[in-house]
């Protein structure tokens, strides 16, 4: 569904009105295209507090591709507008760090491009010093809060480092490009994986090699997940209940994908798609296939409470256990599951909806250290806020709207967005990352 207000405020005489008006201006969001998949420009990279990563971060950024500067005032400032910037507060431990990233930030935040990206990076807070715990902290509300003023479609995030900077790369690859125009104010955990994470040979085409399965894949974020996955180098099998199968089989042909129509309610759910995938087994999961049946609680019947439950909650927990109890998922995989900001803020006429997302998140969180130990497979969650699909169409203008307006951003997300986060997840250089999760929402006032 097309968003007329961004369209508007895009052309001479709708910037000349929400100006003279001061109604809302979005910016219109720099995503990923084959033309232009990366940024390009300056990218500042400043220290708050003696970090022990200054060279190995440095270096790391300049493998990005960007110009990486550790200074610019003034006119060239100004000249440059600088496409990103990094503050290293990993050693922030006091007020003075604190006062440090202020200091980096404060003259350069107004010059940022438009779209352009800041990334502070922290650690986790030590349950030792409380004075660390503090200023780790603040960090926290200090991006939440930044990303709420920067506006221009700028966004803002914290990745807290818990080992070696190296294994944050692929985040903050992510992050520094297009594809995470719409993820803001989130804070992302990296983890101290054993050892290094398998250096890429291409970072164009991370999942070269791989066979991911999408759940509801015939439409909406689904079909953007698969196709996503398709253009950084998977094979993809794509799952979607059989009154779909005509879409599905389109999707598949489209993509050079197979097409299995299977309800993911079926009991036997998981040993058919093992069945399906053969020996040749599985590296990617997307749990995506999803619905919503609203009514407030008093008047819900228990057919809708439990349908939403049986699709959103109770195939995804059978599906993943059956999966990884036959071995199907290979180590060095991935299972992304999608939960909602519902899950997180609570919606009303959405109990069931939202009781089945935070399950998903229970289920993320609790299962993540275990596959990892376990079977070498990252557990993670996507949580969109609000995505221009059929399934946000249809609800009522007036809800729609505001859903559209209500995060920093200022509009609604795309498919491609949930699809870009669920790719980097995805990702063999995203082994340290495990158990989060990160809200494709603009950052949504819903749940913030
Ligand atoms: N659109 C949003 O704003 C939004 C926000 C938060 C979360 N989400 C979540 O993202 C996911 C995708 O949403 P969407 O907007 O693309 O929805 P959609 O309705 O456009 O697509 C969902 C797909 O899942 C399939 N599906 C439903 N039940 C199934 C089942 N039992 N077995 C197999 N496939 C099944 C449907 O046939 C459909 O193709 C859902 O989990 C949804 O809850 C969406």
């Amino acid at each position: 569904m097309a968003d007329r207000y961004l369209n508007f405020t895009g052309t001479a005489p709708g910037r000349f009105l929400t100006r003279r008006t001061g109604l809302p201006q979005p910016a219109r969001l720099r995503r990923w295209t084959a033309e232009h998949p990366e940024f390009s420009g300056q990218l500042l990279h400043f220290t708050a507090g003696a970090s022990a990563w200054r060279g190995e971060l440095s270096e790391l950024l300049g493998r990005t591709g960007l110009d990486v500067r550790g200074s610019l005032s003034g006119r060239d400032l100004e000249a440059a507008r600088p496409v990103g910037v990094v503050v290293d507060a990993t050693a922030a431990a006091d007020l003075d760090a604190l006062a440090e990233v202020h200091a980096a930030l404060h003259p350069v935040v107004r010059s940022l491009a438009t779209s352009g990206r800041v990334i502070v990076l922290g650690a986790p807070l030590s349950p030792d010093d409380h004075h660390q715990a503090a200023a780790q902290q603040a960090l926290e509300g200090f991006v939440r809060s930044l990303g709420k003023e920067i506006g221009r479609g700028r966004t803002v995030n914290l990745v807290r480092v818990a080992g070696a900077v190296g294994a944050a790369e692929s985040t903050l690859r992510f992050l520094l490009s297009p594809r995470s125009a719409y993820v803001s104010g989130q804070v992302i955990e990296v983890g101290a994986p054993d050892g290094e994470p398998a250096p890429l040979e291409d970072w164009a085409a991370p999942l070269a090699g791989r066979t991911a399965l999408v759940t509801g894949a015939a439409r909406g974020i689904g079909e953007a997940v698969a196709e996503t996955l398709v253009r950084d180098g998977a094979r993809v099998v794509l799952l979607d209940v059989p009154s779909a199968e005509a879409d599905l089989s389109k999707v598949a042909e489209r993509l050079g994908g197979r097409a299995l129509p299977l309800d993911i309610t079926a009991e036997d759910a998981g040993e058919r798609i093992a069945g399906f995938t053969g020996d040749g087994g599985l590296d990617i999961l997307v749990h995506n296939a999803g619905i919503t049946r609203d009514r407030r609680l008093a008047n819900m019947p228990a057919e809708r409470w439990r349908s939403v439950l049986d699709v959103n909650l109770a195939g995804v927990l059978r599906t993943t256990d059956s999966l990884l109890k036959a071995g199907a998922l290979r180590r060095g995989g991935s299972i992304v599951a999608t939960a909602s900001i519902a899950g997180i803020a609570g919606n009303t006429g959405q109990t069931n909806y939202a009781a089945s997302k935070a399950g998903v998140i229970g289920l993320v969180r609790s299962l993540a250290p275990r596959a990892l130990a376990e079977h070498g497979v990252t557990v993670n969650a996507v949580a969109p806020g609000f995505i221009e699909t059929k399934m946000t169409a249809a609800v009522p203008l007036f809800i729609r709207e505001a859903g559209r307006r209500m995060n920093s951003l200022g509009q609604g997300g795309l498919p491609v967005d949930v699809a870009e986060t669920t790719a980097w997840f995805a990702s063999p250089a995203s082994g340290a990352v495990n158990g989060q999760v990160v809200r494709v929402c603009g950052q949504s006032l819903l749940g913030a």
